[in-house]
């Protein structure tokens, strides 16, 4: 079952597009595009580069280092140079505050 954490407000994220949030010690990078809200690991799975600096493309996340783009419904990758991955975790919005689970 998913616990739910409180971790951001939904129109700040909307204004933002994206931004980065701590969830038990986890970087957990959070995307508004249009309405819906995405979350993944920050951390990109080439090297080392968060991918909350980057640029969100629809609903795919742009790397900033090496421009590899993730798809933020799956997490796959999309295009060189990334081979794995980037986790993705449910999120939601309620009552105006974005909630993520990563269990
Ligand atoms: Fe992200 Fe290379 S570090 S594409």
């Amino acid at each position: 079952s998913e616990r739910w954490h409180d971790v951001f407000d939904a129109g700040t994220l909307r204004e933002q597009g994206l931004t980065n949030v701590i969830v038990e010690g986890r970087d957990v990078a959070l995307y508004a595009v249009d309405d819906e809200v995405f979350a993944s690991d920050n951390r990109c799975t080439h090297g080392d580069a968060r991918l909350s600096d980057g640029f969100l493309l629809g609903d795919e996340i742009e790397c900033p280092l090496h421009q590899g783009r993730f798809s933020l419904r799956t997490g796959e990758p999309m295009c060189a140079p990334l081979q794995r991955p980037v986790r993705v975790f449910p999120v939601k919005i309620e009552g105006g505050r974005v909630f993520v689970s990563v269990d």
